[in-house]
């Protein structure tokens, strides 16, 4: 018999991540067909992490990337669709929450092929995200929901999904476990800028709740400024666009560089006091690392970070920002979260069970 088809559609930086200890687990039994559908671009917003990940290139490159929200996802659509009607999968894959995540759950879904969700039932329940609208459009055309975490279940069931619904575990801890061995060994990070275990906070923003509005932006940069440490700050390229083009200044204290490749975000995390984020994915490596993470956001989807001490929402509220960097320490405890580090593998028993 030959092997049943999944097709992965990915397109965005955390995605990849995602989705290589999954393609590892897939090899065994299935064919893939991998689509990127374009919407990160830059080499250091998506070749790298092929590099680092030792993927093998996409099948599909959409080349779907930039433009408003309407135009990225419908560019998608439309080739996403032919695709499928050509390779005729017999399950698609998608993760997280992005524009792709939609793309590739609606084409899916009006072409009646069985979609599976990797990162199901997550919910900030605020529906000016535009992730938010994708993550619950997505769970509610799929067939098999994977979740990361047991709120994500009960969020589900609170929308009344409940069949087909596996609590697998973090494919996240999964990618972590691979790579921080690998990381240890290959990032050269700390000495390149000079930076001791310790000694610097770390920080991403790139939500567009805090991006795209001015005062928000302002908020976060003039926080970062206030605080006692050298502050590492990767910018995204939503981020550095919006600074530039708004013209806010960064202090001293705070050194803007390039994104990094993922093993150079692991070690950076891995080694710093604190990590100040906007990242879903960022806000769960502190909590495995065993790092601080204040959270630059009203809400999470990774609401056990918060109730396990490890992580505190702080808004963009300067006063509160620096009050928990300089003053709060977690409480020590760190209770596994996100399963048991093979949620690719039960994601794949569980696609096999399904195909036979
Ligand atoms: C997207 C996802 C978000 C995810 C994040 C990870 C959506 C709605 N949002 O946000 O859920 O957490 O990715 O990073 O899907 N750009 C470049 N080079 C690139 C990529 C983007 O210049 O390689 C520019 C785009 O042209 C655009 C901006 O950055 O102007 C934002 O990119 P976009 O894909 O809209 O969303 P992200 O902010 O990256």
């Amino acid at each position: 018999m030959s092997a049943k088809t999944v097709c992965t559609i990915v397109g965005a930086r955390p995605q990849f991540i995602k989705a290589a200890p999954v393609s590892r687990a897939l090899a065994a039994s299935f064919r893939e067909v991998f689509v990127h559908t374009g919407q990160h671009f830059d080499y250091g917003m998506s070749d790298v992490f092929f590099q680092e990940m030792e993927m093998r290139p996409p099948d599909f490159h959409l080349g779907a990337g930039g433009g408003t929200h309407a135009e990225q996802t419908g560019k998608m659509l439309i080739e996403i669709e032919k695709i499928l009607n050509s390779v005729k999968p017999d399950y698609v894959l998608v993760y997280g929450d992005t524009n792709s995540t939609l793309a590739g759950a609606l084409a899916a879904a009006k072409l009646q092929i069985p979609l599976a969700h990797v990162e199901a039932g997550l919910r900030s329940y605020n529906r000016a995200m535009p992730e938010e609208i994708n993550r619950v459009l997505t769970d509610h055309v799929s067939s098999l929901l994977f979740c990361p975490t047991d709120a994500a279940i009960v969020n589900l069931a609170r929308e009344g999904i409940t069949e087909g619904v596996h609590r697998v575990g973090d494919v996240m801890y999964d990618a972590l476990l691979h790579n921080l061995a690998l990381a240890r060994k290959r990032s050269t990070i700390l000495g390149s800028l000079g930076l001791e275990k310790g000694t610097y906070a770390l920080a991403t923003v790139h939500r567009a709740a805090n991006t795209d509005d001015p005062a928000r932006m302002a908020a976060i940069l003039q926080s970062l400024g206030s605080l006692s440490r050298r502050v590492i700050f990767p910018v995204h390229p939503r981020t550095r666009k919006m600074i530039r083009e708004t013209g806010l200044s960064v202090s001293d204290n705070v050194r803007m560089v390039e994104p990094v490749g993922h093993f150079d975000i692991l070690i950076l995390q891995e080694n710093a006091d604190c990590i100040l984020t906007d990242s879903g994915g960022m806000q769960k490596e502190a909590y495995l690392l065993g790092v601080r993470c204040i959270t630059l956001r009203e809400e999470t989807e990774w609401v056990e970070t918060v109730q396990a001490g490890w992580n505190k929402l702080s808004g963009v509220d300067v006063d509160a920002i620096r009050d928990a960097f300089e003053t709060w320490r977690p409480s020590g405890e760190r209770p596994a979260l996100y399963g048991n580090g093979n949620a690719a593998g039960e994601i794949c028993q569980i696609l096999n069970r399904e195909l036979v």
